[in-house]
């Protein structure tokens, strides 16, 4: 919305959301406290602000003086009930719905943007037309139109990806509506990468396009383990396989598995939808990417205990990156969550540096408060070899280095790559180990520090 706003002045765009702290923090004058961490954000909001887009919990208001409304809610997956675990949970969907039935007045363009199951917008349109009101006397009338336009941007690069997407996607039936929607993107966007499709192809192309992304990297991470037993290297052979154009060179990095609060979710949403439409076949063939996103994610923490002498209690392991991805303080299904739990499981002792992701959210993701340092500690804790794992926020790398046993990077966060071996590897207890998730050391540099390395697909190490 605000990239919208941005770029059309004329448009008045106003976000509005029930959480009153939320929205305080978007109009925060110090940008560095906006609620979302996202590059080149900070840039858009204070061009934008104030002028033609607003923040605020008055949402009633908002759709009342609204031409154009985007559901943008969460849409998880259900925890309970019918298609616990797999379908989407629409509670807040069909909430957001329901309330602009009741508040909207004249001609009003409802645009799913949450990625939603096929045929939602069948229940958005029912909730709508029932609160039409034709234009009688003493009466307000009010009309609706519901469009599909779902979003394909990734974390990290939200904005790039915004100014210049590879394609914008508007499905829906009334055609006033589709040109209302596709002149605004117009504006910046060429003509020819505004699609325009049904309803129906324009949500099922959302989750189609996230699991074929998906696809690619549980097919990656496959290829990585066999690398590993093979003597292959997993990058000569994603390169290789990426320089056929039919392939391309994109999304063919292995590393821990993928996270963020959109595969997962998405895939387990096709997976309902096919078994509801009689397709077990087709539902079993997607559950399988996230089945083996969770089996690279065990693997790893697997493989980390196998090194260390089939032992890890007690142990100081330094975790490079808690983040789903670099360039992000969002950890939602961030593989690290899954690896850390495994390795605790197993009694280690985890020192957690990430220069994004606040502390408070690592204790939330793990269930277990943080520990205190034992460096920083006067008195010995001597729990270390009690078994329970425990976890620490470490402030910077040589904090989280300091006496660990093995550093396991799992963030491809930049600075990852020149990281300075020769001076962290005095500091670490021998014989010390990198395990590097996402391939980004340099193996030549790690080795000649006297350091002992596993990097994914490597089937050198
Ligand atoms: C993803 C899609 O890329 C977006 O197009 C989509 O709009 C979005 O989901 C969504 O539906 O909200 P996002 O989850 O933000 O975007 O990030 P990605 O860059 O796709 O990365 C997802 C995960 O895959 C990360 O954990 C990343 O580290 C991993 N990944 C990505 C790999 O392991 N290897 C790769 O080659 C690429």
């Amino acid at each position: 919305m605000a990239v919208i706003a941005d770029h059309c002045p004329q448009i008045q765009v106003t976000v509005v959301d029930l959480n009153e702290e939320r929205i305080s923090a978007w109009n925060n004058e110090d940008l560095t406290k906006l609620p979302v961490y996202e590059p080149g954000l900070d840039a858009v909001v204070a061009r934008a602000r104030n002028r033609n887009l607003r923040f605020s919990t008055d949402v009633n208001d908002a759709i009342s003086s609204a031409d154009m409304i985007f559901i943008s809610v969460n849409t998880p997956t259900k925890t309970k009930g019918l298609g616990s675990g797999q379908a989407s949970d629409l509670r807040w969907v069909e909430a957001c719905a329901r309330q602009v039935a009741k508040y909207a007045k004249g001609h009003t363009i409802v645009v799913e943007k949450s990625t939603l199951p096929v045929r939602t917008a069948e229940t958005v349109q029912a909730i709508l037309q029932a609160a039409e009101q034709p234009p009688l006397d003493g009466i307000v009338p009010r009309s609706f139109v519901v469009l599909s336009n779902p979003e394909f941007l990734a974390e990290g690069t939200a904005i790039q990806d915004l100014e210049a997407p590879d394609r914008v996607l508007i499905g829906g039936e009334d055609t006033n509506a589709i040109e209302s929607l596709a002149k605004i993107y117009g504006v910046w966007v060429p003509p020819e990468k505004i699609l325009r499709t049904n309803l129906w192809s324009s949500e099922l192309s959302k989750l189609i396009a996230n699991a074929f992304l998906a696809q690619r990297i549980s097919s990656i991470n496959s290829v990585a383990a066999l690398c590993e037993v093979t003597g292959a290297d997993v990058r000569e052979v994603s390169k290789a396989i990426g320089a056929d154009s039919r392939i391309g060179t994109k999304f063919l990095n292995s590393g821990p598995g993928f996270g963020g609060s959109c595969f997962k979710k998405d895939i387990l949403n096709l997976v309902y939808l096919s078994r509801h439409f009689g397709l077990p076949e087709v539902a079993d063939y997607w559950q399988h990417v996230v089945t083996v996103n969770t089996w690279q994610q065990n693997r790893i923490a697997r493989l980390v205990v196998k090194n260390l002498f089939g032992n890890i209690t007690g142990k100081k392991i330094a975790l490079f990156g808690f983040a789903f991805k670099a360039n992000t303080n969002d950890t939602r299904e961030a593989p690290a969550i899954r690896i850390a739990n495994d390795l605790l499981e197993e009694g280690a002792q985890l020192a957690i540096y990430d220069p994004k992701v606040d502390p408070k959210q690592i204790s939330i993701d793990l269930q277990l408060p943080a520990s205190s340092n034992p460096e920083k500690t006067s008195i010995p804790t001597n729990t270390s070899l009690t078994g329970e794992g425990t976890w620490w926020p470490a402030n910077s790398i040589n904090e989280a280095t300091k006496g660990s046993d093995a550093i396991l990077i799992l963030t491809e966060w930049e600075h990852f790559e020149d990281l300075n071996w020769k001076e962290i590897a005095p500091h670490m207890r021998q014989p010390a180990w990198v395990f590097d998730s996402r391939g980004v050391v340099n193996p030549s540099e790690v080795r000649s520090a006297g350091l002992r390395l596993w990097r994914v697909g490597d089937g050198a190490t």
